[in-house]
């Protein structure tokens, strides 16, 4: 796949990652809960590490967004990036975001840290749905 590197690491070591995505990982932006969003998600990956995603929407646009997670440097930075694109968008333009956009916009990521990228994304769309079935 193109864009994904072959790494067979398997510890989060940041040496398998370039300067700006360990320093995008050690402050990554939008990374927070909220009290007041008016939808959230919450999924444990089968590796472990959980995602929540918090978003105030009005008028169907995302106007905030956070992201929350304890999880590896990959996991931090594909929240951070998909918080990033999410944030002023409507929530049909929310659905273009997809996993393979996030890891084309870092550049690859280690093969065994690809699925942070779909962790982050299905997050995102849980609480789109979480959105769009509320009555
Ligand atoms: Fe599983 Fe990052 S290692 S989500």
């Amino acid at each position: 796949m193109e864009g994904v590197e072959s790494s067979n690491a398997h510890e989060d070591d940041e040496s398998h990652y370039p300067g700006e995505l360990v320093e995008l990982a050690t402050n990554p932006p939008y990374l927070g809960r909220m009290n007041d969003a008016t939808s959230s998600a919450y999924i444990k990956g089968p590796c472990g590490d959980e995602m929540e995603f918090y978003r105030v929407i009005k008028d169907g646009v995302v106007e905030e967004v956070k992201f929350y997670t304890e999880g590896c440097i990959a996991t931090r930075v594909c929240g951070s990036v998909t918080a990033s694109l999410a944030l002023g968008k409507s929530i049909y333009e929310v659905l273009d975001i997809a996993p393979g956009r996030i890891i084309k916009l870092l550049n690859g990521l280690p093969q065994n840290h690809c699925h942070c990228s779909i962790l982050a994304v299905s997050t995102l769309y849980k609480a789109i749905a979480d959105y769009l079935l509320k009555p």
